[in-house]
């Protein structure tokens, strides 16, 4: 997908993004060894993040494809990672994605994304946190830092992830660099129709978390990958649930960030573009009931500004 609102630079994203992020984490040699498989598959999007301590790995991994040959240039890989909560502050932003850089062994990263739209008032270990650290996002001043990465050319793209309607506005109203992608959770589970309009209306281009409603995981569940509907429709198509599902992810003009360590899901994941989804079938799935799977009161406790954010994502 070609993304807008990059300035003069015409960045162009994958639209099938590999998740990096594993609970229990997986130890560095697995998680490098999984994204060089992914290589070898064909991946060429890889979504990490400073929290989710992959960024080493991938870093690593694209080394080692380097020295296999599996790729010419780093720039044939197109990385996102995000700044951190934590660093979620004006003066924060530039030693945070230097970090990420460093992680990476990388001069730029090709998208930088606002991890959670609100800012945690020191480094934290573990989760919940206290009441006092969850502090409002300074939009403004955030973004402007953000656009400066971009400025320095360590980060070709800048967006945002799990921003509401009402934040996007706020930014959209002093942003000299518009946000190019905002990365929120949608699967045919938790459609999110409100907000992606909202955001495909304003130029946003809108990728999907958890596609497959993040199945096999501490925070996930089986309402993707377990849907009778879906199966149903799998079924008729010679296809699985999950081509299904990311099909239709991809059918609503979404790309994604799906994660698979796993040598034959991660092939069967990419291999969504040689079918189309019949109106009938939309239809089905467009009566799918709707769950968002993660809040951040369930992360971080149940603080007032996570309980309005949360209201907010839960209305979209
Ligand atoms: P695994 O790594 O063992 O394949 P999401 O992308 O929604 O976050 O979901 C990721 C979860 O779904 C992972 O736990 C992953 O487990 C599992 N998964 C990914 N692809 C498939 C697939 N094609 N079929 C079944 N499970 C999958």
């Amino acid at each position: 997908v070609t993304l807008s609102s990059c300035g003069d630079d015409i960045l162009t994203m994958p639209i099938i993004g590999m998740g990096t992020s594993s609970y229990p984490r997986a130890d560095p040699e697995t998680a490098k060894a999984a994204i060089l498989e992914a290589i070898k598959a064909g991946y060429r999007h890889f979504d990490t993040a400073y929290s989710y301590g992959s960024e080493q790995d991938l870093g690593a991994a694209i080394a080692e494809a380097l020295r296999l040959g599996l790729i010419n240039s780093r720039n044939d890989i197109f990385i996102t990672t995000k700044l951190w909560a934590s660093f979620a502050d004006k003066d924060l932003v530039l030693p945070a994605i230097n970090a990420s850089l460093r992680n990476l062994g990388v001069e730029y990263v090709d998208m930088y994304i606002i991890h959670w739209p609100f800012k945690i008032g020191k480094e934290v270990k573990s989760m919940p946190i206290e009441r006092d650290l969850v502090q409002p996002l300074d939009i403004k001043s955030v973004w402007e830092a953000m656009e400066e990465c971009k400025r320095l050319g360590l980060a070709r793209g800048i967006g945002v992830s799990n921003f509401t309607c009402k934040m996007l506005e706020e930014l959209l109203s002093s942003a000299k660099i518009p946000p190019s992608v905002n990365q929120l959770e949608m699967s045919p589970a938790w459609q999110l129709k409100k907000l992606r309009h909202f955001c495909q209306s304003k130029g946003i281009h809108v990728t999907a978390y958890s596609p497959l409603g993040a199945a096999r995981t501490k925070w996930g569940d089986d309402r993707v990958l377990g849907s009778d509907v879906i199966e149903e429709i799998a079924v008729a198509k010679g296809k699985t649930t999950a081509q299904i599902s990311l099909r239709w992810v991809y059918e609503q003009g979404v790309s994604m960030v799906t994660k698979s360590f796993n040598k034959e899901r991660m092939r069967q994941n990419l291999d969504i573009f040689d079918f189309c989804l019949t109106e009938e079938e939309l239809e089905k799935m467009s009566r799918l009931p709707q769950r968002k799977g993660v809040t951040f009161a369930s992360i971080i406790g149940p603080h007032d500004i996570v309980l309005e954010i949360d209201a907010e994502l839960c209305a979209s």
